[in-house]
């Protein structure tokens, strides 16, 4: 049986379809920690509602960023995870650990990367004028955003869009890319090789979210 960690800081709603995918699907695996940066994250309550242990390690209770950080690796290192699960965890992660995770460590991104690395993604995909937008998953390496993808979801940018309903339409989208690729790991479908990532899943051939889901032939 397989171990997964996931941290977030925010709303939750990648973990929350994460959850619900695992229950729904039988996952061989178990999530063993669920890890906020923050206390008031809406996503531990979530966490605590399903039953998963919560761990809160929020900056406010070390003096230094580097006490975080450090207590980030010693959480990591008890519990050993084949996978870590970045879901909303908006703190960058010392490298050091992110090499210690090195093939084992996931994010999920809103934007087709490489476009539009950090935040307000949907902004600033209005702003470019792009016609597709999206959302992928990818390991995480030292710099940000920017590690192998694994898979992408694609949504059209619609000419009312406000980024309020493009975030919606990706959102949507990040709950069923994410469970997805999850799986594929706990699967052993997703292997590494040279910074490029080969899925041995028949459902890897599908562009999801638009239009409806395309086969690739
Ligand atoms: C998602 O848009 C995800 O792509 C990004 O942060 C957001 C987290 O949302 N990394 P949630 O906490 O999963 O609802």
């Amino acid at each position: 049986m397989k171990s997964i960690v996931i941290l977030i800081s925010g709303r939750g709603s990648n973990l929350a379809a994460i959850i619900e995918a695992a229950r729904r699907e039988s996952w061989p695996a178990r999530i063993v920690a669920v890890i906020s940066s923050r206390r008031t994250a809406p996503g531990v309550a979530l966490a605590e509602a399903a039953g998963l242990p919560v761990e809160i390690l929020d900056q406010a209770d070390f003096a230094e960023r580097g006490g975080q950080d450090q207590a980030l690796a010693d959480a990591l290192a008890r519990h050993a995870p084949d996978l870590v699960v970045l879901a909303g965890f908006m703190r960058i992660l010392p490298d050091a650990l992110v090499r210690a995770f090195e093939g084992r460590m996931l994010n999920i991104h809103p934007s087709l990367l490489p476009a539009f690395k950090g935040l307000h993604t949907h902004r600033q995909a209005l702003e470019a004028g792009v016609r597709v937008h999206g959302a992928t998953v990818h390991f995480v390496t030292p710099e940000l955003d920017h590690g192998p993808i694994v898979a992408q979801a694609l949504v059209p940018v619609l000419p009312a869009d406000t980024a309020a309903l493009l975030e919606a339409r990706v959102l949507a989208q990040e709950h069923r890319l994410y469970p997805r690729v999850l799986r594929w790991m706990l699967e052993d479908r997703v292997t590494l090789t040279g910074g490029i990532v080969r899925v041995d899943a028949s459902d890897h051939d599908l562009v999801l979210g638009w239009p409806g889901t395309l086969a690739l032939a």
